[in-house]
């Protein structure tokens, strides 16, 4: 199968940044040509999820992939990491920037980042800030770092309060995305990953919805032509999405559908994996739509088809799903108050008046909501 290249460009007056993203089938151990000219003449720090290790056979493509870096630069250096959420703090962000000044970087170093969101989000942040900024790689290996994460520049860190609060906004060189690697993901994982690519659907592309309705079978059992599908459709719609709001200042927020009650949600979880990002989104997705209800900008029958997917792909769709950690409204509202959307103290929602098609809703009356909440719990 040829491999795609889809284009992330910014209308930003400041520059015309843009850059690659290469979708394909075993793209990691043939990327060769690809990959040389990044490298060349440049100190690399791999940061790499420590399940992907050289002393491990079954991870051929990683393995093939730092010989194809050996032979291109002669400092090639591995931080390996944990790919829990636990690992996006201050303390693990200041071991990969004493690590790799360790390793005498200059400017003209490159990062590149080999694993799912929480690896990719950190080493992009350390790119972002070790001597002002040097150049990054992401090559995610889960289905949501694949169509969401990797893609975009957002870059971070988890504070105590929330979910992602302490990062910056840092394009990537290029981003590269095997599907393959997708077989050493826990099935788990996968299928939460499927969250971010309805949500594309949800917010943007009805027809891109009714696809994954109709294919969900053949996704589920990993069908390749399939998922390169919705993996380079995902990718298209974020790009077509942030092209104009690099930083997020108006419709980027859209590709929040569902992340308001979705942090919150996680961070109940303390990061621990007994709920993860995708699961709590997909409880937050079938929020949001049920919020959009009862507000009276969406009707009943494309909520129930939201989370009849959602329930067809095994994912919880409510908070009475959520039965490891305690949740209570005030203990959610209080979570809402560190939500990046908000404007002076007023809480903004991403909402829906029908699948294909949502909106940012600012200053949310906080009486509906609560009530909302009150019967939801
Ligand atoms: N994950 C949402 C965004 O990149 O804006």
């Amino acid at each position: 199968m040829k491999s795609e290249i889809i284009n992330v460009s910014f209308n930003n007056k400041l520059s015309d940044l843009s850059y690659p993203i290469f979708v394909g089938t075993n793209l990691v151990p043939d990327c060769e040509t690809i990959i040389k000219k990044f490298v060349q003449n440049r100190k690399v720090i791999l940061i790499h999820d420590s399940f992907f290790s050289l002393k491990k056979q079954k991870n051929k493509s990683f393995n093939v992939f730092v010989k194809i870096l050996i032979k291109y630069t002669s400092s090639v250096n591995l931080i390996p990491m944990s790919g829990g959420d636990k690992t996006k703090s201050m303390s693990q962000l200041n071991l990969i920037l004493e690590k790799s000044l360790s390793f005498e970087i200059d400017r003209n170093s490159l990062i590149i980042a080999f694993g799912g969101g929480v690896i990719g989000d950190i080493a992009g942040f350390a790119a972002s800030i070790l001597l002002r900024g040097i150049n990054y790689i992401q090559i995610p290996t889960t289905l949501l770092s694949q169509v969401d994460s990797s893609v975009g520049g957002k870059t971070g860190i988890n504070s105590s309060k929330s979910k992602n609060l302490i990062g910056s906004f840092h394009q990537p060189l290029a981003v590269i995305i095997d599907i393959e690697l997708l077989k050493s993901l826990p099935k788990r994982e996968f299928v939460a990953g499927l969250v971010e690519v309805v949500k594309y659907g949800l917010i943007h592309d009805r027809k891109f919805f009714d696809y994954i309705e109709l294919n969900y079978k053949e996704i589920l059992e990993y069908d390749k032509k399939k998922l390169k599908e919705i993996i380079c459709e995902s990718c298209k719609i974020k790009s077509e999405i942030i092209k104009n709001d690099e930083k997020e200042n108006g419709q980027r927020a859209l590709l929040n559908l569902g992340h308001t009650f979705g942090h919150a949600i996680e961070s109940f979880g303390k990061y621990d994996g007994k709920i993860i990002h995708g699961e709590a989104v997909s409880v937050g997705i079938c929020l949001a739509f049920k919020l959009s209800e009862k507000m009276n900008f969406c009707s009943q029958d494309e909520v129930e088809r939201v989370i009849n997917l959602f329930k067809k792909l095994e994912l919880p769709t409510s908070l009475k799903n959520i039965k490891s950690v305690s949740i209570t409204t005030s203990k959610m509202l209080e979570k809402f108050k560190f939500d990046k959307k908000n404007k002076n103290n007023q809480l903004t929602f991403i909402l829906n008046t029908k699948i294909g098609e949502s909106f940012i809703k600012n200053n949310m009356d906080l009486n509906i909501l609560t009530n909302f909440l009150n019967d939801e719990i």
